[in-house]
């Protein structure tokens, strides 16, 4: 009986995604040329959808663990300069990715990626949350990176396609989302440090729950050690790319066994705080003159340009009720406002927990105690309650991108 029912699901499913997929009218494949081609485009779109056996049973809710479980389809986009550049755009049944063992991802970490979500809103549709801007960084880093760059718009009809056929993968839950993972590899099968002339653009979705599992939020505790940095100027700070990520992981063991749970990171003899482990960091206190201020590190580089730190940003101006500086933080400004008891609150913001509450500071030696939490109505959970009331459609906005599907 739960075989039947399952079968007749699926078969359901593909007869809904048949009708559905077949309005993109498929192109022949591109013809040989030495002309690049600056993108791929969605009307090339193929579809390729798994067999029944082949798709996965989806996992409950509350057993969700970021990144381990992945949906039953991917998009795929080959770029071969010597086939003019990008490829028509797949979406096939997830796969294995087969590499020369010279490619260059594999060498010189030719590699960049995107973090996104898509939820499933109060009001049953899905949606995405600005995700032009994570084109447009996606881009950046591909420059950057001697990787082809492509067209957000098409990209992000493809990616809303594939959301449309992994659409029951979208967790019915205001605390749960699917994650969703851009990424661009450098695949040349040659050794030596070059622009690459064939690349895979590929994308990969997982479910995923709370990022504060258990507890509910619990503010953090962080390591700040200058020994460490992540990010220097003209270096790749401000770029998604994986090469950034690696270095850190040793540092984050260093913070674990030190018993605390992220890295605040500093820049420069002076300290300068910069990001907290993988998102950017805010300050709100009550500065010289007496008035709320609401203070994040500026884009000097250093820092990754955050779709949350923008969005957060873009709201505090229009609320206008702080004032709102981009600047650089010293810890020992840090030190002074909280001896001084103006510091209010600290918190890290990012696409994985939208916001996540600071409680302490692990530096030269000393634990300082943030007051994050002690506040009857803190900024941090009002920005909270803002971006998530947007991003799970409770309140309209143009930020929010519903699916269709
Ligand atoms: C180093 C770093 N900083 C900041 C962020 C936050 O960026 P976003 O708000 O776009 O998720 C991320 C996450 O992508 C990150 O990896």
């Amino acid at each position: 009986m739960v075989t039947l029912t399952r079968l007749a699901r699926v078969l359901l499913r593909r007869k809904f995604l048949c009708r559905h997929v077949a309005t993109y009218k498929v192109k022949p494949a591109l013809s040989f040329s030495n002309e690049v081609q600056n993108t791929f485009k969605f009307a090339d779109l193929s579809v390729h959808l798994a067999s029944p056996e082949q798709l996965q049973q989806k996992p409950e809710v509350t057993a969700l663990q970021f990144g381990k479980h992945f949906t039953d389809h991917m998009l795929k986009i080959l770029y071969h300069e010597s086939l003019g550049g990008w490829q028509r755009p797949e979406i096939l049944p997830f796969e294995n990715i087969v590499l020369h063992p010279a490619a260059k991802v594999l060498h010189y970490a030719t590699e960049l990626f995107e973090g996104m979500k898509a939820y499933r809103g109060v009001d049953g549709k899905i949606r995405i949350f600005r995700p032009e801007k994570n084109m447009e960084r996606m881009n950046q880093s591909a420059l950057r990176a001697g990787l082809p760059t492509f067209d957000g718009e098409n990209f992000i009809k493809c990616l809303c396609q594939l959301l449309s056929i992994e659409q029951e993968w979208v967790p019915h839950s205001e605390s749960s989302s699917l994650y969703i993972r851009p990424t661009l590899i450098g695949i040349d099968p040659s050794l030596g440090v070059a622009q690459c002339a064939s690349a895979l653009l590929y994308t990969i979705l997982c479910p995923v729950g709370s990022y504060f599992s258990g507890t509910g939020e619990a503010a953090v505790s962080l390591l700040a050690d200058p020994r460490f940095t992540r990010s220097w100027p003209g270096g790749c700070g401000d770029k998604k790319m994986g090469s950034n990520y690696a270095p850190t992981i040793h540092v984050q063991q260093e913070a674990l066994g030190q018993g605390l749970q992220q890295v605040l990171w500093l820049y420069s003899d002076d300290h300068l705080i910069t990001e907290v482990g993988t998102m950017n960091i805010f300050m709100f206190c009550i500065n010289d003159s007496g008035e709320r201020e609401l203070i994040t590190p500026p884009l000097d580089g250093l820092i990754l340009p955050g779709i949350t730190r923008a969005s957060i940003l873009e709201l505090s101006r229009e609320w206008n009720e702080f004032r709102v500086s981009e600047r650089s933080i010293p810890m020992s400004e840090v030190v002074h406002l909280l001896s001084e008891n103006r510091l209010l609150e600290l918190f890290g913001a990012g696409t994985a927990c939208v916001v996540s509450p600071v409680a302490s500071i692990s530096y030269r030696g000393e634990t300082l105690h943030i007051p994050t939490e002690r506040h009857k109505y803190p900024i941090y959970a009002k920005f909270r309650q803002t971006l998530t009331d947007i991003q799970y459609g409770r309140v309209s906005h143009p930020w929010a991108v519903p699916i269709d599907t």
